[in-house]
């Protein structure tokens, strides 16, 4: 292996550490702890995995958190009514509903009731459109933290092909429009893109955001390039696996993420970072 491993852990552990030091100065200036509401629906086991992952993360920065299970029979209608007492409530800054959702509910008509202001996860139209504005304030998470990564190895951006295959609203879309942002030229792979090889092959900065373990194999990977894989797949063995075959890859590329431990921490530190902004900007 050539390449230097990013080392997403460490990096999640060093953000982690600035939220930690924040929510400590609030304190000090006699103001309250930044309150992050998780609302968890249903029984799907990653989905309780993830939201406790994000409980814990809280409580180790000195957010409070406010957690909500509720049954997998929950409605529309008080799922919705969840959402509107949780925008008056003034101890909340950051409102978190865990995707996906049981089937019979709608995700869209949910997202766009949490106010903005308490939208941490940066799912709201009003948040992505800011972001397409090159305003962006409360970011989603998950490519947030892949700029993170990216800016942690001096990531030039400028004149750099960022080539992003998957085209997700949570990931590949914005993830996009950051890169965007930082002046790299971008394109975006989806389903339907003929010859993903050769757009791999002409990438500086690879992210791979498909949820297919392997897709991306190795000896696409442009030499001395930066590959970012956000795939977490579980394979039959009960390993993580990413979208990108990690040691053919690894040879090519100059800086790569591993996974575990390279994208996945940084999106509950991401998370982390958009409450305390939220309760330190969006809610003096
Ligand atoms: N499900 C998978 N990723 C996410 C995320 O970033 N936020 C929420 N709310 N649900 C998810």
């Amino acid at each position: 292996m050539s390449a230097k491993l990013i080392n997403g852990k460490e990096i999640a552990a060093q953000v982690r550490q600035q939220v930690a030091a924040g929510v400590e100065a609030r304190k000090q200036k006699g103001l309250r702890a930044p309150g992050l509401a998780v609302v968890l629906v249903g029984n799907d086991p990653a989905s309780r995995v993830y939201v406790g992952n994000k409980i814990k993360a809280c409580e180790e920065t000195g957010i409070l958190s406010l957690s909500y299970d509720l049954p997998e029979d929950t409605s529309q209608d008080a799922l919705e009514a969840l959402v509107d007492e949780l925008n008056e409530n003034p101890a909340v800054d950051g409102i978190l509903v865990q995707l996906p959702l049981p089937a019979h509910l709608d995700a869209d008509p949910i997202l766009v009731k949490i106010r903005p202001d308490k939208d941490v996860d940066g799912f709201h139209p009003y948040n992505i459109g800011r972001l397409m504005q090159r305003k962006p304030t409360l970011r989603p998470c998950t490519p947030a933290g892949v700029i993170t990564l990216l800016d942690s190895i001096d990531t030039p951006y400028k004149g750099q092909h960022a080539v992003i295959v998957g085209a997700s609203n949570i990931v590949g879309r914005p993830m996009s429009m950051e890169l965007l942002l930082r002046g790299a030229t971008t394109t975006v792979c989806h389903r339907f893109t003929d010859n993903l090889e050769k757009y791999v092959g002409e990438a500086d900065i690879l992210i791979a955001a498909v949820g297919k373990p392997g897709l991306v194999k190795g000896e696409w990977i442009k030499p001395g390039s930066t590959v970012i894989d956000v795939g977490m797949n579980r394979t039959e063995d009960g390993k993580l696996r990413g979208d990108v075959e990690f040691e053919a890859a690894a040879e090519r590329a100059a800086f790569i993420t591993p996974v575990p431990g390279g994208v996945g921490p940084m999106t509950i530190a991401t998370l982390l970072q958009n409450t305390l902004y939220a309760a330190d900007v969006l809610h003096q």
